[in-house]
């Protein structure tokens, strides 16, 4: 097959567009804007792969996506790009607004126009897979309650929102239009090449450096963890094996609240990196509680029952062997760390040594 993947750059795409390169046979067509969360020094081990390309586009440029679209003619397409910070969504929504859901619409058009024209196997044999998040269901009160496909959407943040309405528009697209679409929706990720905006790696890079390991409120909000390769491995699954029109659920059964989550990374750094920063015996010392981020959302934990009973996917990580590969990995890619840290994987790709281009 050739697939056509969005957002191959960021953190769940790179390691998608990895699993398919280094795993299968299939051709790749990475297309992504290379916004701030854009790496491609996460797939240098895959860059030189005679099956693998790469576009600089944005998704909402409808022209270049279609031209993109007649030249490689995909026989899959898997939605990834987004903007995912929650944080950044609610200091400014608009590019959640503008890429979520404008970009998701102009994507959905490209490849109307496109599908629609393919011969009728072919058209039969198409598919569009949309890459979504559990945050669409809003939260959960009770401690057994889990989210089910059929689980009402209540986002709370602009970003959950902006998820919420695409995924609306994809399942408009296949009952107005008939176009060939899966969805799955995820609960959070972790694992190698995370941005280090985002909790895990966040708390991992400042404990090495001594500085404070921020936690919200009092840290009690639940998170159901998936690694990420588990989640690249289930998402072909899903493109390959997955009934037209349906959603899955993909969830690793790993709850967590978020403060325990940051005690075991301090437990492990205390294992695999014993020597500490000044003024520190232990990294469990820096946990600094600070105010809680608004509309935060208590619990979430996936049902994944549906794609294992169906599809057969099962994670291959608990979250402690998950979350030892994941230190691990930090501890050994300082480098990658640090070009992330200081802005020059993105200074160098804009051609530009002037600062003002490296502020992520
Ligand atoms: N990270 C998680 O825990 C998680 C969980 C469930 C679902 N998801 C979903 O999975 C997808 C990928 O998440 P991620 O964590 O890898 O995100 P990410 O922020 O790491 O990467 C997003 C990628 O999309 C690209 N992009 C952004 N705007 C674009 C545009 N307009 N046109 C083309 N490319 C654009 C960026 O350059 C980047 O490479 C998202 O749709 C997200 O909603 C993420």
């Amino acid at each position: 097959m050739r697939i056509l993947i969005t957002g191959g750059a960021g953190f769940i795409g790179s390691a998608l567009v990895r699993h398919l390169i280094e795993n299968t046979e299939h051709e790749v067509l990475n297309l992504d804007k290379l916004t701030y969360a854009g790496n491609l020094e996460s797939l240098t081990s895959i860059a030189s792969n005679s099956r693998y390309e790469f576009v600089q586009a944005d998704i909402v440029d409808q022209a270049k996506v279609s031209a993109v679209l007649a030249r490689f003619e995909p026989h899959a397409i898997m939605h990834l790009a987004a903007e995912s910070h929650v944080d950044r969504s609610i200091d400014g929504p608009s590019d959640f607004i503008q890429t979520n859901i404008v970009g998701t619409y102009s994507l959905l058009e490209a490849t109307r126009a496109y599908w629609s024209k393919l011969p009728a196997g072919e058209k039969e044999a198409f598919r569009f897979h949309h890459i979504s998040t559990d945050e669409v269901y809003g939260d959960l009160h009770g401690v057994d309650d889990l989210f089910t496909e059929t689980t009402p959407y209540a986002p709370s943040s602009p970003y959950s929102a902006s998820k919420a309405a695409s995924d609306h528009l994809v399942r408009a697209w296949q009952r107005t239009y008939g176009l060939p679409v899966l969805i799955t929706n995820c609960s959070n990720n972790y694992g190698p090449f995370h941005f280090p905006e985002k909790l895990i790696p966040l708390v991992i890079l400042n404990a090495l450096k001594g500085k404070p390991l921020p936690v919200y409120g009092d840290g009690k909000q639940v998170r159901d963890w998936l690694f990420v390769e588990d989640h690249a491995r289930a998402l072909f699954k899903v493109v390959t094996e997955g009934k037209v029109g349906e959603t899955y659920n993909i969830g690793g059964h790993n709850e967590q609240q978020n403060i325990d989550v940051v005690r075991s990374i301090c437990a492990l750094l205390d294992e695999l990196a014993p020597q500490h920063p000044a003024g520190i015996s232990q990294y469990a010392e820096l946990i600094t509680f600070v105010k809680d981020r608004p509309g935060h959302d208590l619990r979430y934990a996936i049902d994944a029952s549906k794609i294992e009973r169906e599809l057969g996917w099962v994670p291959d990580e608990t979250f402690q062997s998950g979350l030892r590969k994941t230190v691990q990995w930090y501890l050994d890619n300082q480098e990658w760390c640090r070009r992330v840290q200081d802005g020059s994987y993105q200074g160098e790709r804009l051609g530009s040594t002037d600062p003002k281009d490296l502020i992520a």
